[in-house]
């Protein structure tokens, strides 16, 4: 099995190695949690490695994405322009006047002319990685839980029939022991959690479940700070 680097600092050693290579993860968490910058993070590691990525943007305009990410010195631009890395801004299509009927899409199937556009996108860029932030958006509109489930696995399904390693945030509420249907059909689940401990805000991450490989069970702590997203995986969580 071939593993690739997260891109994360301390996650590769909690995995073995990395993601193994070609399947479809989840990273989920609450709000502010950091989903965005791991995914992206993950994504500008693969591209400084020589492997094109995709990186789709539904609930945040690219615009802010791009601001945001200065901090960390991260030239999102400059990688666009070496064609190793395409931004596809679907914020407009999820929120502005821009909807799926004025783009001549069937209003109730957005789901599929999202990933029909980001499979395209993949074979233009020879893409190796897909990121898609975040799932919860795509499913939306669908209230009925079977169908659902079916199309999130259908999504999932073109994804790993295209060959990519594909990584969709995934946004959850706090309550712990709290399952959601993707995590069942996903080959990996990755929580990002924030809990207030004596007054003190302890942000963990945790490696739910991965398919196929041995890895570190215990919830970890991770920081955001100007070097991105870093986890102290030797440290247990209560000291
Ligand atoms: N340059 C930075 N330095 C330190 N911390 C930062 C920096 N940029 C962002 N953060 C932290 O990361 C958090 C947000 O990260 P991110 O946007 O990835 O979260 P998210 O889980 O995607 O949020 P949402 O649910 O709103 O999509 C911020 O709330 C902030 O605490
Ligand atoms: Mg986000």
């Amino acid at each position: 099995m071939i593993k690739i680097s997260t891109g994360v600092e301390g996650l590769d050693e909690m995995l073995g190695g990395g993601f193994p290579r070609g399947r479809v993860y989840l990273v989920s968490g609450g709000p502010g949690t950091g989903k965005t910058i791991f995914s992206l993070q993950y994504l500008m590691a693969a591209v400084e490695r020589g492997e094109p990525g995709i990186y789709v943007t539904l609930e945040e305009p690219l615009s802010f994405i791009r601001e945001n990410v200065d901090s960390f010195g991260w030239d999102l631009k400059q990688k666009e322009l070496s064609k190793r890395l395409k931004l596809l801004d679907f914020y407009a299509v999820t929120f502005g006047e821009e909807s799926f009927e004025t783009k001549g899409r069937d209003s109730s199937e957005p789901s599929f002319s999202i990933i029909r556009e980001v499979v395209n996108a993949v074979k233009a860029v020879r893409a190796e990685h897909v990121v898609i932030d975040p799932l919860t958006s795509i499913v939306i509109h669908e209230q009925r839980a079977g169908v659902k489930r079916y199309k999130i696995g259908e999504i999932f399904s073109e994804l790993r029939k295209i060959g990519c390693t594909a990584l969709f945030t995934s946004e959850i509420t706090s309550s712990e022991g709290e399952f959601y249907m993707e995590e069942f059909l996903a080959d990996g689940v990755i929580r990002l959690n924030k809990t207030i401990q004596d007054f003190d805000l302890i942000k963990t991450i945790r490696i739910e479940k991965m398919r196929g490989i041995k890895y570190d069970e215990q919830p970890r702590r991770y920081i955001i700070d100007e070097r991105g997203f870093s986890v102290y995986h030797t440290e247990p969580v209560r000291v």
